[in-house]
């Protein structure tokens, strides 16, 4: 039995996943169940098999055939990223690089980063005016981009990370909206035509940006600082079985790599973090009375084991999962999946956003309820916020430590309002699932503790 293909004409589907990809998603969903095929793959007629069941899902994230992330990705990342970027490598060389970056990400070195991010989120709200209309996004992404420069670099202040901030940001911006995220899906969109044209102002913000990596990692090469627990100079003492260390080229696209994927993606989830506490009064209430028993709210590790804050997390990436999607993996193999005969060279991509709307998994999945989080324990296929496998996201428990502590020193220290009580929608920005219309706040001023105690 052939996998359900939908019948809609391609360059229709092609349309609708760039333009609205939660309708997308779902309405197949519904016509055609756990595993269907789309035409999502850039550039090329192959269609990519959507896996959106969890025992399917684990299959494809643990068993040899998921191994290999395959070419399908590379012209959507690579301009964005570089060639030689963790993303873009696989067997060995994206081993050996994980091994390389992965312990910059836990231990010691995450808890090192507790107490700077703590300090970056205190600085960027007491820049936050009183009374006045605040976009939420824009907030986050300072507050994130800032965390992530210091961890990727060991410092956010200075002329030249004002400028990567300043052009990273621009770059990302150019994304923000459906339409002008098709860019990325569109190649004639990416030619240069000129500085005001979408492929030249890209080329442009990409020159000025490498101009500056580049001459950070110079400046790095020539003054070393041994006693540095940042990434980049993890990156630049590393070396291989010979004795090479990475070229310019690897660790532009490294740096590139981490502060792309480090930075957009946890704005998002703060943004609609935010929305959530603030629309939803019963649990601001209960996460307020949660933060406020915390005895040392100076100290970034008692923000860690908070349940409610992390169900409130957790709960944020499930209903808004950032990345739909994995990354692709190709099967090698035949194998059997939901009953259907794959054959070898078929395209296979987890699709995080339907796992995660599942009616049997999480009852009325439209809704906002922290509590499924407290109420039972989700398997790493049913909740994958940050995918799964050799690919997982390295930054994951970076990323939750950063939501955290950004939520718990805004929610302990200033008192926000939303705006607009009109629901929020998600829609595409990039390649990831953002805010379809802005989330604005107004600052009050500094907060009082909540009086009524959550456990008593
Ligand atoms: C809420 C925040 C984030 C979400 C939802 C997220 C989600 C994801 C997902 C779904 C993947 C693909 C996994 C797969 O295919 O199995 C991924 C990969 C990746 N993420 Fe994240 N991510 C987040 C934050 C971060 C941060 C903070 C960093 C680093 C600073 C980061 C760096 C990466 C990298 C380098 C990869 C590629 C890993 C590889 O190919 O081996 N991400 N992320």
């Amino acid at each position: 039995m052939p996998v359900p293909t939908p019948t809609t004409p391609r360059l229709l589907q092609a349309a609708q996943w760039i333009l609205d990809p939660v309708s997308y998603l779902s309405t197949n969903f519904k016509h055609y169940g756990d595993l269907f095929a789309a035409p999502l793959v850039y550039g090329s007629d192959e269609p990519v098999l959507l896996v959106n069941e969890p025992k399917a899902m684990q299959y494809l994230l643990t068993h040899d055939m998921g191994k290999e992330f395959t070419t399908p990705g590379e012209p959507l990342l690579e301009p964005l990223v570089g060639r030689q970027s963790l993303m873009l490598l696989s067997g060995t060389p994206h081993r050996h690089r994980r091994q390389l970056v992965m312990p910059a990400f836990h231990g010691e070195h995450l808890k090192a980063y507790g107490q700077v991010m703590m300090q970056v989120s205190q600085n960027v709200i007491q820049q936050w005016p009183v009374n006045t209309s605040l976009d939420v996004r824009q907030a986050m992404q300072q507050m994130t981009m800032r965390m992530i420069l210091q961890v990727v670099f060991g410092l956010y202040q200075g002329d030249r990370y004002a400028q990567l901030e300043r052009l990273l940001s621009l770059r990302l911006d150019m994304l923000s909206s459906p339409l002008s995220s098709a860019i990325l899906f569109v190649p004639w969109l990416q030619k240069d035509l000129g500085a005001w044209s979408p492929g030249g102002r890209t080329r442009q913000l990409a020159a000025a940006t490498d101009q500056l990596l580049f001459a950070e990692i110079q400046a790095r090469r020539t003054q070393p600082e041994g006693d540095r627990s940042d990434i980049l100079s993890l990156l630049l003492a590393a070396r291989d079985e010979t004795g090479d260390g990475l070229t310019d080229q690897a660790l532009r696209d490294e740096l590139m790599t981490l502060l792309l994927a480090g930075y957009e993606t946890t704005a998002t989830a703060l943004t609609w973090a935010l929305y959530w506490i603030h629309r939803l009064p019963d649990v601001k209430h209960q996460l307020l009375t949660e933060l406020d028993a915390v005895a040392d709210p100076t100290d970034p590790n008692q923000f860690l084991s908070l349940p409610y804050l992390a169900a409130v997390c957790n709960e944020t990436l499930r209903i808004h999962p950032v990345a739909m999607l994995t990354f692709p993996r190709r099967v090698t193999v035949p194998i059997e999946l939901c009953g259907y005969h794959i054959t070898p060279g078929t395209l296979l991509q987890g699709c995080i956003y339907l796992i995660h709307q599942r009616e049997d998994l999480y009852p009325q999945p439209a809704e906002f309820r922290p509590e499924r989080f407290l109420q039972r324990q989700f398997s790493p296929y049913e909740f994958l916020p940050f995918g799964g496998g050799v690919r997982r996201c390295i930054g994951y428990a970076l990323a939750q430590y950063e939501m955290k502590l950004a939520l718990g020193t805004i929610l302990t220290q200033i008192d926000l309002d939303l705006l607009n009580q009109n629901p929020v929608l998600p829609g595409r920005r990039g390649i990831t699932l953002g805010q379809g219309t802005p989330v604005k706040v107004r600052k009050r001023g500094a907060r009082s503790p909540a009086k009524t105690p959550l456990f008593s």
